[in-house]
């Protein structure tokens, strides 16, 4: 079974369970701070989790692009990914513990469906603690369903709980289903969940059953939520009898473009196998992020930061196979785009910007690579004199902050000529530059829900507000090109060729502020989007949305699609203020405001 069988199957499995397909999003978060990348399916579905009523009602189904960079070191081997697929059911209000479990496990054994022989799974569940009890409404659900006792295993928060990271809101056990390859156990403790390679994690059901709140205890909801995510290429994997991921119809013909490039056949050389891998991943995930309908290049801070860690290391892997001086990444980039411009019909739209981008930013590398090889060579006599034959860390942060030149060529080129580097001392002063340029670490952790108290959705409405006052006072083409929200205070990225002049933000500030003190309501209209579009509704230029979206109205100020929550009345958000305003990039202006 190829990917889009399984796509297509789960989404016929799902319908005929009376979900309602919905549309994958952007790779690029709206409206969240705490991650760069949408990380996983219910991302853009957290508002309705947390009790938005959606319009597609309460059982929803969909494929979602992903990526997780928290495990980037360990792409190679033969599961990790950075960009992945994640299919994905929801419920909102509706089925819980039990319906989710019984329509899972239908799912993978039935033989109308994927019919993995039940013998073949194993599943977790949350063990409990001192807070939370055991789950055993799940684990007697799957004892039901036919799963032995000994393929469930009950683990703790680490590997079973789904929920705020630190913070307030709805959480709750998970229950994960693995694949048992058929290898030996590794210990008397080895099942479902250990990391052996005997087992792999093909799909989560979450169950969003406490709101956390301020004082750290567990609430029940009154209102449960399922949320579940199941891997495309992991799934693919097992379902054709791999190993690896890599070796599905999913990469080979990237693989094959690599072999093309290179002149290295996959599968002569462990070391150089590993990296075709690395390269395989990065320009996969380096191709959907230049291809997002939200716009981002390869730059210093965030999303964009990373992007420039995915190129960048796809190019010092390539030189591992003997590529050097020659740009061979967008090559690479066309098969990904042919590949999956069916479902992701924004690749091909983008695909002049996905190469002209990867051939840009390559070059630039290559020129980097040239230059800090330059400056290694004028440094050699003297690194050569020193009788311990070790070369500073100092010095060599000095040409990764200076020339951009990556620690690991600097290690290998200082191995060449039986010089070591000190690492110790490397790390120390890159951990300083690091704290200093804080926006530049990617913040992704598990299950980054987004804040939803009160002064966010101030910000949220406030959004809509500068939307408008920005068409009045600049032009129509004053569109917002993204936002990012804290309980703190906003910015706005929006299309404007020049930097505002004093009297268009003073402008731009009143007429904000003059919406607030008319304390206009704020009303929602579910409609179709054709219908949204004709009432002139502002939407996201390049954003996918479903047939039937909610549009927002600020009294007769302003109306906007959005997934909401904002507030009932303006009048409750203080005075708005803007702080700073500056470029974002070429031909796009940020503001940077607070609510006072
Ligand atoms: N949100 C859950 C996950 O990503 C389903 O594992």
């Amino acid at each position: 079974m190829n990917a889009q069988e399984l796509r297509s199957l789960y989404v016929e499995f799902f319908k005929s369970h009376d979900h309602a397909q919905i549309q994958g999003k952007s790779l690029i978060p709206e409206n969240d701070p705490t991650v760069l990348f949408t990380t996983a399916g219910m991302h853009p579905l957290v508002p309705y989790l947390l009790g938005e009523p959606h319009p597609a009602g309460n059982r929803l189904v969909d494929y979602q692009k992903c990526i997780r960079t928290g495990d980037i070191e360990s792409v190679g081997d033969s599961s990790h990914l950075t960009f992945f697929e994640m299919l994905g059911n929801w419920s909102l209000g509706d089925y819980f513990k039990e319906g989710a479990i019984r329509m899972s496990f239908e799912f993978l054994t039935s033989p109308k469906w994927l019919g993995i022989p039940p013998e073949k799974l194993g599943v977790t569940v949350f063990e409990g603690d001192e807070t939370v009890p055991r789950d055993d409404e799940s684990a007697r659900v799957w004892k039901l369903l036919g799963i032995p006792e000994n393929r469930i295993k009950y683990l703790g928060r680490e590997d079973n709980w789904w929920g705020p990271a630190g913070t307030t809101g709805p959480c709750g056990p998970d229950s994960e289903m693995f694949y048992d390859f058929g290898k030996e156990p590794c210990g008397p403790d080895c099942g479902p969940g250990c990391g052996c390679g005997k087992w792999l994690e093909i799909w989560n059901d979450v169950f969003m059953q406490y709101n956390k709140t301020a004082d750290g205890t567990y609430e029940p909801l009154a209102r449960t939520c399922v949320d579940t995510g199941m891997g495309i290429e992991r799934t693919v994997t097992i379902l054709n009898g791999k190993k690896s991921v890599y070796d599905t119809e999913i990469f080979a013909p990237i693989i094959a473009s690599i072999e093309k490039a290179s002149g290295y056949t996959y599968g002569s050389d462990p070391e150089k196998d590993k990296s075709v891998r690395i390269i395989c991943d990065h320009v996969r995930a380096s191709t959907f992020v230049l291809g997002d309908p939200k716009a981002v290049s390869p730059s210093n801070v965030g999303a964009g930061y990373v992007l420039r860690r995915l190129i960048r290391r796809a190019v010092r892997h390539g030189r591992k196979l003997g590529i050097e001086d020659r740009l061979v990444l967008s090559p690479i980039a066309e098969v990904v785009v042919d590949m999956f411009k069916g479902p992701y019909p924004e690749l091909s739209d983008n695909r002049a910007k996905i190469i002209a981008e990867l051939d840009t930013e390559e070059q630039k590398f290559l020129e980097t690579l040239k230059n800090g090889e330059h400056e290694f060579e004028k440094l050699l006599p003297n690194l050569l004199k020193d009788p311990k034959k070790i070369m500073s860390g100092r010095l060599a942060f000095k040409l990764y902050d200076t020339y951009g030149f990556p620690i690991e060529l600097t290690d290998e080129l200082a191995s060449e000529q039986g010089l070591t580097v000190n690492r110790a001392e490397f790390d120390e002063a890159f951990k300083k530059h690091q704290e200093l340029s804080r926006a530049g670490g990617d913040q992704i952790f598990k299950g980054g829900l987004l804040d939803h108290s009160e002064e966010t959705t101030k910000y949220h409405t406030a959004t809509h507000l500068l939307q408008k006052a920005l068409q009045i006072v600049l032009g129509d083409h004053a569109a917002q090109k993204g936002s990012n929200i804290t309980a703190e205070r906003m910015r706005f990225d929006f299309s404007h060729g020049a930097p505002l002049t004093a009297e268009e933000l003073r402008k731009v500030e009143a007429i904000v502020n003059e919406q607030i003190k008319r304390d206009l309501p704020v009303t929602m209209t579910v409609m179709s989007l054709e219908d949204a579009r004709k009432l002139g509704a502002m939407a996201l230029f390049g954003e996918k949305y479903e047939s039937q979206v909610k549009v927002y109205a600020i009294g007769d100020f302003s109306t906007e699609v959005c997934g909401g929550p904002h507030v009932e009345h303006t009048g409750t958000m203080g005075t708005f203020k803007i702080q700073k305003e500056q470029s974002s990039s070429s031909g796009v202006r940020r503001i940077r405001a607070i609510l006072e």
